[in-house]
């Protein structure tokens, strides 16, 4: 493939596109929700209302809104329709034709929920097929590998990714472009690229939604970073939980690979990039990036002590990138738009946007990409319209390795400093809403349990720590509790922070530690109240857990 035959694919695209696309999301939340069967009732609606010549369904990836799905959008006019079944697609289509469809509820396109969000990252999301590899070429896609492998060295490349600001959006926010310089240093013919994709923690769905939305975007992104770094394989690593995300991928790299933008010699040069899956079998602690990268050499995906840094000594032992997903889909509209365009958004220490999942107990649920630097407020009451049954009361980012933010804290801007100093991480994306009838310590105890059960036991502190403190959690929610209880609870917070040995374990006890910060009445409530001698269970309107009293009875035990 040379420039001109892509400009020709995107060329022929444009002219076989119809006067009218309807958009019909058939990512996850929407296919649950029925939505191949809507796609297909639209076309062969169009069909029947004898407007195939001038109108064509297109199957795109998330619009977004996802708690408002099945989602349809008429293009160009913009119509949106919302919570369509398949008996409305008769009459979305007749309304083509002029006139209403009186009985399908419309969404409006100009919702704060859209209307404070900027797409970078989700450019495409909604708007092309994700399964056609012309769309994106269309789209622009792929211009930007032509140009870095004819026009800029490795180092221009890195330097532009340095300059740009980017940080990953995995969770630990390291500059992406240092990490791209140690790997391209580092001593070594063989070097690979990672793209992480393993997005454990509950309630996120960032990373799926763009694999699903728009592949295409991350294999450019990788190609870029693979010529950047000099590797020549890369491997993509996506939970086994996620079938779409992987089937799409599959057909995206069988089309790069058929169209010479994968591959060996790509775009008429010596460059060559192999890309291939890997898939996970749901462990979180895959998503760290030793055990990662021990789960594709085939062994059990365990974390190992660092240094050395996979930039250093990552697969095999060779210098290895790994970098999320969103990371990726970051690096085309930077190289293609300049690290200057991309640094004006956000602040001054977290650059661009970040893609967010927002859920839990509020009115708009859906994905969102924002400008770092945009307050938890404007998220929460802006964008996701606040409570639907009450006052919010926290919000959960960094799913178990994150913390609670209060209310009250809800003008910390969203990027990584503040919402570290505020006891939380930014983390992969995951934001959890709760309201006034979520019990904190229920909370803490949730994100405690999964730790216990993620953990892959490899280290003492982690292993039984997890353990310890969510059986003093039961204990705790069951009324059991003595202040001695809860400064033992701190304690272990504290070793297990410090001695653990990865991730998993340092960050396992802030979901309690943010919550004793600042909730500590709730915490109170259960010890304070107990009488003497009573060891029955104390109600203050939490959500009694059924494995709370036989927990706590092994706490007992136990101890
Ligand atoms: C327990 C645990 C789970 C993780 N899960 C993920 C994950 O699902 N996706 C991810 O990109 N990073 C995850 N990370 C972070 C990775 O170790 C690594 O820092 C990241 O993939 C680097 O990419 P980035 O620089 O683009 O953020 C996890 C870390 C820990 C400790
Ligand atoms: S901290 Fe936990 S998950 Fe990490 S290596 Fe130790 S036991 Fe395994
Ligand atoms: S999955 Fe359809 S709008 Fe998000």
């Amino acid at each position: 493939m040379d420039l001109a035959e892509l400009r020709d694919i995107a060329e022929k695209q444009r002219l076989a596109r119809k006067r009218i696309r309807i958009h019909c999301c058939t990512s996850s939340g929407c296919q649950a929700s029925r939505s191949l069967e809507i796609k297909q009732r639209l076309t062969d609606a169009v069909v029947a209302e004898g407007l195939a010549d001038e109108a064509q369904v297109v199957s795109v990836g998330c619009m977004g809104f996802c708690g408002q799905g099945p989602m349809v959008e008429v293009d160009p006019d913009g119509t949106l329709y919302e919570k369509v079944t398949p008996d409305h697609a008769p009459a979305i289509v007749a309304a083509l034709k002029g006139g209403d469809a009186p009985d399908v509820p419309r969404g409006d396109p100009q919702h704060p929920f859209f209307a404070r969000q900027v797409h970078i990252v989700r450019k495409n999301g909604g708007k092309i097929d994700p399964e056609r590899i012309e769309e994106y070429i269309a789209a622009g896609g792929y211009a930007t590998l032509h140009h870095v492998l004819h026009e800029m060295t490795p180092a221009e490349v890195i330097d532009e990714i340095i300059q740009s600001g980017l940080r990953g959006r995995g969770g630990a926010g390291y500059s992406t472009g240092l990490k791209w310089a140690t790997v391209a240093k580092s001593p070594g013919t063989r070097k690979f690229i990672v793209c992480n994709g393993d997005e454990g923690d509950p309630g996120a769905f960032m990373d799926r939604s763009i694999l699903e939305s728009d592949p295409h975007l991350v294999l450019e992104g990788m190609a870029i970073a693979a010529y950047a770094v000099g590797a020549e394989q890369g491997y993509l690593y996506v939970r086994g939980e996620y079938p779409l995300a992987i089937n799409r991928l599959q057909k995206a790299i069988q089309q790069g690979k058929k169209h010479g933008v994968l591959g060996s010699q790509i775009f008429e040069t010596n460059v060559n990039i192999r890309v291939d899956i890997r898939i996970g079998a749901g462990a979180f602690v895959c998503g760290e990036e030793t055990a990662l990268m021990a789960s594709i050499e085939g062994r059990r995906g365990m974390p190992r002590a660092r240094p050395p840094y996979p930039a250093e000594s990552g697969l095999w032992g060779c210098p290895t990138l790994i970098n999320n997903v969103e990371t990726f889909a970051n690096i085309v509209p930077i190289v293609a738009n300049g690290a200057e365009w991309y640094a004006s958004f956000g602040t001054a220490k977290s650059k661009g946007t970040k893609v967010f999942a927002l859920t839990g107990q509020i009115r708009n649920t859906g994905l969102i990409e924002v400008p770092m630097g945009i307050t938890l407020r404007e998220i929460v009451e802006d964008l996701g319209g606040g409570a639907p049954g009450g006052q919010v009361k926290a919000v959960q980012t960094g799913g178990p390795s994150g913390g609670c933010i209060p209310a009250s804290l809800f003008d910390t801007p969203v990027d990584y400093d503040s919402l570290a100093q505020v006891g939380s991480i930014m983390g992969s994306g995951g934001m959890v809403v709760m309201d006034e009838s979520t019990n904190m310590v229920d909370v803490a105890s949730y994100y405690m349990e999964f730790c216990k059960d993620e953990s892959c036991g490899k280290c003492i502190p982690c292993r039984v720590g997890t353990e310890q403190m969510h059986r003093l959690l039961g204990k705790i929610r069951a009324g059991q509790a003595t202040q001695a209880d809860l400064d033992r609870l701190t304690q272990l917070c504290r070793m297990v922070r410090e001695t653990s040995l990865c991730g998993l374990g340092q960050s396992a006890p802030n979901p309690v530690l943010s919550t004793l910060r600042y909730f500590p009445e709730e915490y109170a409530a259960f010890i304070d109240t107990k009488p003497a001698g009573d060891a029955q269970p104390v109600h203050h309107g939490h959500t009694e857990a059924p494995e709370a009293r036989s927990a706590s009875r092994e706490a007992d035990s136990s101890q």
